[in-house]
């Protein structure tokens, strides 16, 4: 293989697009209501079809489910339910076949009570792994030893009883910290990322990345005002010092070390939630030893509204430079699906919204069943699973519209609600090239197809009030009208390659472009071969 081959190779994850799958949700091979990795890999045919060149798999390890699986009791082995490791050889085996790399969700921040670690650390303060998490002494009228709170609601310390200690847990009690500062840990983590790169998988989403490391001193945060956002209100507090903390790229420089070598093509892709965009920018660190791939949240939560994404998009840009590559995602298990949560149902929004994500320089991220406008679901109380209640967002897969949606038995109870699988479905959209999933693989193909949209720069250009316009590189205008007003952009010239309306498809635009309310398109100048 020659050079450039190589470097192609090794930034696979550049040009490509990612899709992440929630695991219990996908496909059930064993009719017990809960999708698995032989689910996965009877479907990858519908993967490859939509042209995806990686999935990210939310956790597989082994877990008490408190969490749904970000509570880890064996970061080395399958939760049963979900299949065993040869049940991953054979998916990434298969995957392989198709083109399509695999990557694991890693959760380095804590594990669950009841991983072993745990269970000894508990035993006394001299157990051999006390120090491997976040313990400290009550203060002196018994309450915890600072104000930290829990994500999930509530102090953020857990007494202890039988040594006497409180242990730092930032989500649930059931999910303590792991002590960073202490150099067993960090061993105990090159071991695992060597364990799954062994295994063949081509890389890491990693689980709280931007908190991994706590202040060595464990200060108290500094209170919430009334003018400041709205997380940092709820949470009563800004998280200065058990989260987003400096030392936490020490960590994450060390995973890349590890994984570099050792997998040249491995890319580690970091949750990172990060109170402004200049803390953001730093988990790229130079570039060349930090993340491959960082979320951007900022943009996964804004409105569809063309300023206020221009303006998230512009200040990324300003901050990353060319040295960063931000993950983008409209959808996760965690925020919900954006046919709801930022369309609202609505088809022409939920088009222009998804043309956007994937003209964007960047690797987009796809939630399963994005592809096919999938909204929420309505989980009832009694039916919620979650302890944040994030299930709406969960509910498996739409593959027909058969009873069990495809994917699940006819008279197998799935484990959360199927919702409306009528509405939209695989099966229902694959033959019309009209479908919101003909133009999500339309559009993947065409990042293919033209090399400005993969890799070049974004630049804004000036547009008209909801209308947002940005050129990648030479020979790539995107436009995307995110408003209810016919709108119109002087100077741009190409031929239209793919529109939200796909009857304008080919259509030439000699210097002035029209679209509809909520219309997008994607117009090249480049000569195509066709
Ligand atoms: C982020 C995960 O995406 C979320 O689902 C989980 O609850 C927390 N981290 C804790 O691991």
């Amino acid at each position: 293989m020659g050079d450039a081959e190589q470097t192609g190779a090794a930034r696979w994850w550049r040009g490509g697009v990612l899709y992440q799958i929630y695991v219990r949700s996908f496909a059930d091979s064993n009719a017990d209501g809960v999708g698995d990795l032989p689910g996965i890999t009877s479907r990858l045919d519908h993967l490859q079809w939509l042209g995806v060149d990686g999935i990210w798999l939310s956790p597989i390890t082994v877990s008490p489910d408190d969490d749904w699986g970000y509570d880890v009791a064996d970061y080395c082995d399958v939760q049963p339910v979900l299949g065993d490791l040869h049940d991953l050889d054979e998916l990434i085996t298969q995957a392989r076949a198709r083109g399509i790399r695999v990557l694991i969700d890693l959760v380095p921040n804590h594990s669950s009570d009841r991983h072993h670690w745990f269970v000894d650390a508990r035993t006394s303060r001299r157990a051999r792994h006390r120090e491997w998490y976040v313990w400290a002494d009550p203060r002196e009228d018994g309450s915890p030893p600072n104000n930290w709170v829990s994500i999930f609601g509530g102090p953020a310390w857990e007494l202890d009883t039988k040594t006497g200690q409180y242990y730092l847990h930032n989500f649930l009690s059931s999910q303590p910290d792991l002590n960073w500062w202490n150099e067993e840990v960090r061993g105990a983590f090159d071991e695992i990322l060597r364990f799954w790169l062994d295994r063949g998988v081509a890389g890491f989403r990693i689980d709280v990345a931007h908190g991994i490391v706590k202040d060595a001193e464990l200060r108290d945060n500094p209170p919430a005002g009334p003018d400041d956002p709205e997380a940092v209100r709820r949470l009563g507090q800004h998280q200065v010092y058990n989260m987003n903390r400096v030392e936490a790229h020490d960590v994450l420089c060390r995973f890349r070390r590890v994984s570099d070598p050792y997998a040249p093509n491995g890319v580690l892709m970091g949750e990172t939630w990060a109170p402004d965009i200049t803390r953001f920018a730093a988990y790229f660190g130079t570039g060349e030893d930090e993340l491959h791939l960082a979320f951007n949240f900022p943009y996964a939560l804004a409105p569809l509204d063309a300023g206020e994404l221009r303006g998230i998009v512009e200040a990324t840009e300003a901050a990353i430079g060319a040295i960063g590559w931000p993950a983008w995602t409209l959808s996760n298990h965690d925020i919900g699906r954006f046919p709801s949560r930022v369309c609202k149902g609505d088809e022409k929004k939920t088009r222009a919204a998804l043309l956007a994500l994937l003209a964007l320089r960047g690797t987009p991220v796809l939630y399963f069943g994005d592809e096919i406008g999938m909204p929420d679901t309505a989980v009832g109380v009694e039916q919620r699973r979650d302890p944040a209640g994030r299930d709406g967002g969960r509910t498996p897969m739409h593959w027909n519209a058969e009873a069990g949606a495809g994917f699940t038995e006819p008279d197998v109870e799935p484990w959360l609600p199927l919702g409306d699988a009528s509405a939209r479905n695989v099966e229902g959209q694959r033959h019309d090239a009209r479908s919101l999933m003909s133009l999500s693989r339309d559009l993947i193909a065409l990042r293919r197809e033209l090399p400005d949209l993969r890799e070049a720069s974004y630049a804004s250009l000036p547009s008209p009030s909801g209308v947002w316009a940005w050129r990648r590189g030479e020979s790539v205008t995107v436009a995307v009208n995110l408003s209810e007003q016919t709108a119109a952009l002087e100077g741009i010239a190409g031929e239209i390659r793919m529109g939200t309306e796909r009857a304008r498809n080919g259509e030439r635009v000699g210097d002035r472009l029209s679209l509809g309310p909520w219309e997008g398109v994607i117009v090249s100048s480049a000569r195509t071969t066709s």
